[in-house]
């Protein structure tokens, strides 16, 4: 990053610059992600916080952006549809990896035999890939714990199309989401060494 000095002298110096995890949470399993993410990032060298998207500010502070959310209904929460369309700009400016944290059970793939990675993909995917260009979007299996569910969701529950596609667990695969990152945190490292060594030409 070029510098200038008080004395009007241009320098060069290397900031670390972070990575922001911004996720939307109803129940708690996407937060719990979102922040399992960041601490996988940290662990291979990328600085990273993890906030709720209602939270995250001073976006252009940060050098790239993991945005999640729970799915309900096949669709993102509200919060954070609307924080990637109102950072449009910005996004499409920085590299950003999106992930959904939905499917629940342990069957890979939908009564169509399609791959729940694929068929679990909420509804405004399309448009996130066309406004900003995510450079990935992962989903990764939630959970549901009835305890924590509000009213409304208790008894849609109890539908019996509903059923199947809801059973009470926990389904994260942390070995999954830490290779994720993992692989979010090399790229990172590849853009930055690349613009260091335009930089130093
Ligand atoms: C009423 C209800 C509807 C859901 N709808 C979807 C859905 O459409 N697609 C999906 O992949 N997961 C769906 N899920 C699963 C949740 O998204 C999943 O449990 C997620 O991990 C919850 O995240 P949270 O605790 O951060 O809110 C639904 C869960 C409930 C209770």
């Amino acid at each position: 990053m070029v510098l200038r000095t008080r004395r009007g002298t241009v320098e060069r110096e290397e900031i670390q610059m972070s990575v922001l995890v911004a996720y939307a949470s109803k129940h708690g399993a996407t937060m719990e992600i979102a922040e399992r993410i960041a601490e996988n990032l940290r662990e291979a060298g990328q600085d990273a916080d993890a906030r709720p998207v209602q939270a995250a500010d001073d976006l252009g502070d940060y050098k790239g952006f993991v945005v999640g959310s729970a799915a309900y209904m096949g669709r993102w929460l509200k919060d954070a549809a609307a924080f990637v369309r109102e950072n449009q700009d910005l996004l499409t400016q920085r590299p950003v990896w999106l992930f959904s944290s939905g499917p629940l059970g342990t069957e890979m793939t939908d009564a169509k035999g399609v791959d729940l990675h694929t068929a679990a993909e909420p509804r405004e995917l399309a448009e996130f890939r066309a406004a900003i260009h995510p450079r990935e979007h992962r989903v990764f299996f939630g959970v549901l714990d009835p305890d924590r569910l509000s009213f409304t969701e208790r008894s849609l529950r109890k539908l019996p199309a509903a059923r199947a596609i809801l059973p009470e667990g926990d389904f994260r695969d942390w070995n999954e989401i830490q290779e994720w990152a993992y692989g979010i945190a090399k790229e990172l490292a590849q853009t930055q060494a690349r613009h260091e060594e335009q930089n130093s030409r």
